[in-house]
């Protein structure tokens, strides 16, 4: 079940979201703490304009809540409501009020005792669990907040342990606990809680239309293939909404998720629990993964970067589609200019990370000669004496007029720096063509002021889509399914 929390601070405005959202979802949890009187309307009225089974919840501030006041004034509210009858109430493992116990169980109301903890995941979780499921007639709910992937991992063994307590509420707070919302059912816990973007319930909760439209949730079941992307930060990632549609256009029973992962080895240990069946990798570990696999492509060793892992068997594979990625965009553009790659002499790359080392190794696959230009004057000539090419310290813009391509792999630019250029100054050639890979923003300030100039220019975003697209076909064994194909968005 999906429990839409609902967080405004009057009743006109709770229903105004739920109105919005009813399609969606099976239940709401009215959140009387953020409400601003919560005396205003009375619970008969409530039980009656909501319309659906309701949780109600009026968390102290300690809980993570919002109330502060007497504790007495608290038990009086959540009485009158326990009277009047409704699906659930939610109280805390430490709020035992007899006279409310007594007539919620009069009025059929269900108690979820709840187990909060913000600082992380207690040694003794499954005890406490284990405590609060013991108590006749009432759902035990632990709440947790994971601060790191040891503290994944030792929540999601926790959920493995305690199978056997069949109604339950479990979840994963924060962005670590992400998996723990979208995988609830396959996790055995009753519900996922969800609210809208703005006013979030609580931390890591996500919308309503994402959990069921997109994550697809109430079609998760035991067969599901989980795929994912582990990287840091990572919840801002595109590659969810990437995959996920190309799931859904394809009608596979599989779902795709953001991993934020801070120790990769403990990120093994919890794809092995979940059943991952394989993961996107993006910054930070791009290279600290490749210890982690049993095999790996021939492309792997030569660029020491890997952004895709599959599960063969026992064993992980690893893959780099950064390459293809990268010479896809640029290959159908120089095409659709009516140009050849062999037609282009030489190319210039501006950066000496990782991504620029994948750079300049697809552009030596298609015979280009290519020179790097960079900052730093230690790390670019490493670069080009590892690659075999020419380094000039990036001070020496002026000669970039000199090639045909220019290849932008460094930070500078991307968001919130938009107006940020690693080459300020430079007149582009009309006849040059420009690849910049940031995709945020998706017109860079050095694409901008090269498409001023005439040249033919080509953005992140075709890249990070055509690595996407062959990060699919690796998943799935299938061929990606193009939007147009089947009309969807
Ligand atoms: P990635 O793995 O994504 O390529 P990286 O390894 O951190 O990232 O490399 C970042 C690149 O951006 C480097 O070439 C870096 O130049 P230095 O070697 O001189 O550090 C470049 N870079 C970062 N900030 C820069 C700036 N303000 N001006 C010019 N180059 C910059």
């Amino acid at each position: 079940m999906i429990c839409l929390t609902l967080m405004e601070s009057s009743i006109e405005s709770n229903l105004k979201v739920l109105e919005k959202n009813r399609h969606l979802i099976d239940m709401a949890e009215l959140r009387l703490d953020m409400l601003s009187d919560p005396l205003i309307v009375s619970p008969d009225i409530i039980k009656s304009v909501f319309g659906l089974p309701l949780i109600i919840t009026y968390r102290r501030k300690i809980d993570g809540g919002r109330y502060e006041g007497p504790e007495q004034y608290r038990r009086e509210l959540l009485y009158s409501f326990a009277k009047t009858g409704f699906d659930f109430m939610d109280l805390e493992l430490d709020t035992s009020f007899t006279e409310i116990e007594e007539a919620a169980l009069k009025g059929g109301t269900k108690i979820i005792r709840s187990y909060h903890n913000f600082e992380g995941v207690p040694d003794n979780l499954e005890n406490i669990i284990r405590d609060l499921a013991s108590r006749p007639g009432e759902i035990p709910k632990a709440a947790v907040y994971l601060n790191s992937s040891r503290d994944t991992l030792k929540f999601f063994k926790v959920f493995k342990k305690i199978r056997d307590i069949k109604e339950k509420i479990i979840l994963g707070m924060g962005d670590f606990g992400f998996a723990s919302r979208i995988l609830y059912r396959q996790l055995g816990s009753m519900l996922s809680f969800c609210s809208v973007s703005g006013n979030s319930g609580a931390p890591g909760h996500i919308t309503p239309e994402d959990i069921i439209t997109l994550y697809r949730v109430k079609e998760i079941n035991s067969n599901t293939s989980v795929f994912g992307i582990i990287g840091n930060p990572v919840m801002h990632s595109r590659s969810p909404l990437l995959h996920n549609k190309a799931y859904i256009r394809a009608d596979l029973n599989a779902v795709y998720l953001p991993f934020p992962v801070d120790d990769i080895g403990s990120f093994f240990d919890l794809a092995d629990i979940l059943g991952i069946k394989g993961f996107s990798v993006t910054v930070p570990h791009k290279v600290g993964v490749i210890k982690y696999l049993d095999e790996k492509s021939p492309e792997i060793n030569k660029i020491m970067s890997c952004n895709t892992v599959f599960r063969s068997g026992i064993l992980w594979k690893g893959f780099n589609t950064d390459l293809e990625g990268f010479l896809e965009p640029l290959l159908s553009r120089i095409d659709s200019a009516g140009l050849k790659i062999g037609s282009l002499r030489n190319g210039a790359v501006i950066g000496a990370g990782g991504a620029a080392r994948a750079v300049i190794t697809a552009l030596q696959s298609v015979g280009m000669y290519i020179s790097v230009f960079n900052r730093s004057e230690s790390r670019g000539a490493k670069l080009a004496s590892e690659t075999g090419i020419s380094f000039f310290p990036l001070s020496r813009i002026d000669l970039l007029s000199e090639f045909d391509l220019i290849v932008q792999t460094t930070t500078v630019g991307m968001t919130p720096k938009d107006n940020e250029t690693p080459v300020p100054g430079y007149k582009f050639r009309k006849d040059q063509i420009v690849y910049d890979i940031i995709y945020t923003p998706l017109e860079t300030r050095f694409l901008k002021d090269a498409k001023a100039a005439g040249s033919i220019t080509i953005g992140g975003m075709a890249m990070l889509t055509a690595q996407g697209i062959k990060q699919f076909e690796i998943f799935t064994n299938q061929q990606f399914p193009l939007e147009e194909q089947t009309g969807n968005s």
